[in-house]
């Protein structure tokens, strides 16, 4: 059985949290768009360059970008069995691209909360450089301010400001939303309300482990 799947959602709604654990469960890499281009953006890369403004405005990087890194990243021997694809597609063009390259997605897990969650969360959110996540009452390091992982000083994203965490909302509604009609013969709607481990329960179940 392969294990080829789309975690889509609002801005943190809890699909990087999810992803790591499912990802884990089934042994198969938790593939973050997102994640990939922050570290793109820490490095100096010509990409992060590009991408930093738009990931700064919580407007999307542009399809060609995003796609061509995807495309390299999909095609590494540890994805051939499988993935959890976390942030791409993030609208109808890219989802073409997915398609255009042949990946046939098994399942589109598709996780809600409401707005004032989102920014609950959001506004609550702690990371370290290796993208470690925290929340500050929900999920707090043992130390304050210092990842339990690797010791690293833990920090708020620069995109998650109550003002880009608006713009954030707006396009995924205008962008990304399209997709579960994209996907509607594939899409399971998970409520992502309750603790991290109620909703890991529900989305194992989805995905039939
Ligand atoms: P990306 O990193 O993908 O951001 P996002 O989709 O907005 O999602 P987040 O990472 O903010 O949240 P999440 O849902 O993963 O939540 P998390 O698990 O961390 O993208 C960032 C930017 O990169 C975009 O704006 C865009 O510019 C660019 N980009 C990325 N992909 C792109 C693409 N394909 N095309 C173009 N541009 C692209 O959880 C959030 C918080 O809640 C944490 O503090 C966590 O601890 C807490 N939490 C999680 N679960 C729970 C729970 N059950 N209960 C309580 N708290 C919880």
């Amino acid at each position: 059985m392969s294990h080829r799947y789309l975690f889509v959602g609002p801005p943190g709604v809890g699909k990087g949290t999810q992803a790591d654990l499912v990802a884990s469960e089934f042994d198969i890499p938790h593939i973050s768009t997102g994640a990939m281009l922050r570290e793109h953006v820490a490095a100096g890369t010509q990409l992060g360059q590009k991408a930093e403004v738009f990931m700064e405005a919580g407007d999307l990087v542009p399809d060609t970008l995003v796609v061509a890194m995807l495309a390299e990243r999909i095609g590494c021997d540890d994805a051939r069995e499988g993935f959890i694809l976390d942030g791409f597609p993030r609208n109808i063009p890219q989802a073409e691209a997915l398609d255009a390259m042949s990946v046939q997605l098994d399942r589109v897990v598709a996780l809600s909360v409401s707005d004032e969650e989102v920014l609950r969360r959001i506004t609550g959110r702690r990371s370290c450089a290796n993208g470690h996540v925290y929340h500050v009452t929900d999920n707090p390091p043992q130390v304050e301010g210092v990842c339990d992982v690797d010791g690293l000083s833990l920090f708020q994203r620069s995109d998650d400001t109550e003002e880009v965490v608006a713009n954030r909302l707006l396009v995924f509604r205008a962008s990304t939303a399209p997709l579960l009609e994209y996907y509607a013969a594939i899409v399971t709607y998970v409520d992502g309300l309750g603790s991290v481990e109620e909703v890991r329960s529900r989305v194992v179940q989805v995905l039939g482990s």
